[in-house]
């Protein structure tokens, strides 16, 4: 696929300097086929009859494959959730912590990690990291961890900064659980999952599947409780009896996925090109050096997709102001700054309007 092709996959992007993968993925024609046919043949079909489900079934076993594929695992660890945030609640429920254990954590993780750890009942112990860069936000994060402490909550690309934690560098160095908040990461980055513990995928985002879909990647899954069980934890049940949970991650699936959004989620995967992350990488430091000209820039070089930058004046007037033009930048909620996300679909064009509508 060439880069016009590829461009030609979404019908925004004709109008639109669609600079908003950070929050939802520009939508390709594939997916929305998907999503538009599924839904008029559950109304013309109904949904019902075993072959509906025995397809919808296949539907997960395929898109549970795809995605271990994207994390560099193998499918009996990937659990299909609805987002990152029902990853982090899958993980910090079935930990079951106490007062006495401690989570570190930092100051500048989204509310879908944050939210579910502060909820978790553990110690939350916060490494400042503000505006810091890489390495410091690694060393901040270590200088929190004391004996007491059960799992560390942190991001894979940080969405205020744009940073790249070197995750792996991290769970080297301690003996600590890590679950990633892979939001940022997973379809903008190779991501490898290694030696980590839990990482959570978006699908909404990088990928371009549809709104409520994900996957969370969990290596031992005998070793999580199974904390908020779905019809799909249920390898056998006998009422009034006991619960035996299926095999692998899949114990973890926290629901019923429509069948459009499955064949969606599939249909946008299926697009992705091979060379998505070396283009994401390209554009990224194009957008970096066509912003440092006339604005400060947040986001240190070499990076992920996530351009972040200060405008001159008010963020949040800004960003509108840049919507009315067909440019689609977020601001940053507590903070003077602006964020911009390019994909392998973002063109120079597209970088020259947000400069220019600056
Ligand atoms: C780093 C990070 N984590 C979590 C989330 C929440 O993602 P989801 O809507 O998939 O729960 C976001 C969304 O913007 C994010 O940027």
């Amino acid at each position: 696929m060439t880069f016009e092709e590829a461009r030609a996959l979404f019908p925004v992007l004709e109008r639109v300097a669609y600079l908003n993968a950070g929050t939802f993925g520009p939508l390709a024609e594939p997916t929305r086929r998907a999503l538009a046919e599924q839904a008029h043949r559950d109304a013309g079909e109904g949904r019902a009859g075993k072959p509906y489900f025995d397809e919808l079934l296949e539907l997960r076993t395929g898109l549970r494959t795809a995605i271990a594929g994207l994390l560099a695992t193998s499918p009996e660890r990937v659990a299909l959730t609805s987002s990152t945030t029902d990853g982090c609640n899958i993980v910090l429920a079935g930990l079951g912590l106490q007062p006495d254990d401690e989570i570190v954590t930092t100051d500048a993780e989204h509310f879908g990690l944050a939210g579910p750890v502060f909820a978790s009942g553990a110690t939350v112990r916060v490494a400042g990291v503000q505006q810091r860069g890489p390495d410091e936000i690694l060393e901040a994060v270590l200088e929190e961890v004391t004996p007491r402490t059960r799992l560390l909550a942190v991001s894979h690309v940080y969405w205020t900064t744009g940073v790249v934690l070197d995750v792996h560098a991290l769970e080297q160095r301690t003996a600590v659980p890590i679950l990633v908040d892979g939001a940022q990461s997973v379809g903008a980055i190779p991501v490898d999952v290694g030696a980590l513990d839990f990482y959570t995928v978006s699908g909404q985002k990088w990928l371009c599947g549809p709104d409520s879909t994900g996957a969370l990647y969990v290596a031992d899954p005998d070793s999580l409780r199974v904390a908020r069980p779905s019809y799909f934890a249920q390898e056998s049940f006998e009422p009034g009896g006991r619960f035996v949970p299926r095999p692998g991650a899949q114990r973890f699936d926290s629901g019923w996925i429509p069948m459009g959004s499955l064949r969606g989620l599939g249909a946008a995967l299926g697009v992705a090109p091979d060379w998505r992350f070396e283009r994401i990488a390209e554009i990224a430091g194009v957008c970096r050096e066509k912003l440092a000209a006339s604005v400060e820039v947040v986001t240190p070089p070499g990076q992920a997709g996530l351009v972040t930058f200060r405008p001159h004046g008010d963020a949040a007037e800004v960003a509108a102001r840049l919507f009315e033009r067909g440019v689609v930048v977020r601001d940053l909620p507590r903070t003077p700054w602006l964020r911009a996300s390019c994909g392998w679909w973002t063109s120079d064009e597209d970088v020259r309007r947000l400069v220019a509508g600056l």
